[in-house]
């Protein structure tokens, strides 16, 4: 396969894009990049600086200082590396979901962190899943795949998913804060969650998981046709 494919995935959190990106990527043999994890792995670092919600400029401060990488392990999960600690597990908490959201609407984090999402992209064929994947950083993107499903549905998905981690949370407050969320990444003036003109919708509200894999899957395959035979 000489030509190298980029597949763009943007859609509200919850909606199932990573896990149906990391399967879709797998099953091409592309590289999959969480771009949500670089975030988060900033608004990690904010919690540890100590830095209270709402003081941007010394979170713009603290970007120069940091060593964000992406490792992949041998079952192809991608690790999150923050100054050289693994912290991949680290940034899955409510918390730091709510600083993520924070920090992402600070333009400088968004500009710090296109570079390395677009440089990415460059050499390899990527499915690549955010929020602004198809409106921002691949707007030339080979596929662009809009996902979503309703607040109460994704809610409950990562309800289950928090339970079954052991946190100890509310079913409420996952739906409030998801909330929360939607509209902090759809308000903000940089870059907000907006699905591109040439986005293909797919609702995940009323599908199982193998079958939102199966449909992402059809319409990589109905793009890239036969040249996927290597
Ligand atoms: O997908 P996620 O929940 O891991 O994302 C964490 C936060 O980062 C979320 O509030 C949205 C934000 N984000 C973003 O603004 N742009 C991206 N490309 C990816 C995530």
């Amino acid at each position: 396969m000489d030509k190298h494919y980029t597949v763009a995935i943007d859609g509200p959190s919850g909606a199932g894009k990573s896990t149906i990106a990391r399967a879709a990527a797998a099953r091409f043999g592309f590289i999959y990049v969480d771009t949500g994890a670089m975030y988060r792995t900033v608004g990690l670092a904010a919690a540890r600086a100590g830095l209270p919600l709402g003081s941007e400029e010394r979170i713009i401060a603290l970007l120069p200082g940091l060593d964000i990488r992406f490792g992949y392990a041998e079952d192809g999960r991608q690790r999150m590396y923050l100054n050289g600690e693994d912290v991949t597990g680290l940034i899955r908490t409510p918390e730091i979901s709510m600083r993520a959201s924070e920090v992402s609407a600070m333009p400088e984090v968004r500009a710090y962190l296109l570079d390395m999402q677009r440089r990415m992209a460059e050499r390899q064929s990527v499915v690549m899943d955010g929020r602004d994947i198809g409106t921002v950083v691949l707007p030339q993107a080979d596929l662009k795949i809009f996902l979503t499903a309703s607040a109460r549905r994704r809610a409950q998905r990562r309800y289950k998913e928090l339970v079954e981690k052991g946190e100890d949370v509310s079913f409420e407050r996952v739906l409030a804060e998801l909330e929360e969320r939607d509209k902090n990444d759809s308000s903000r003036a940089a870059a907000p969650l907006r699905r591109a003109d040439d986005a293909l919708l797919v609702d995940t509200s009323e599908l199982t998981l193998e079958e939102s894999i199966e449909r992402v899957c059809a319409l990589i395959e109905g793009r890239m046709g036969g040249d996927l035979i290597d």
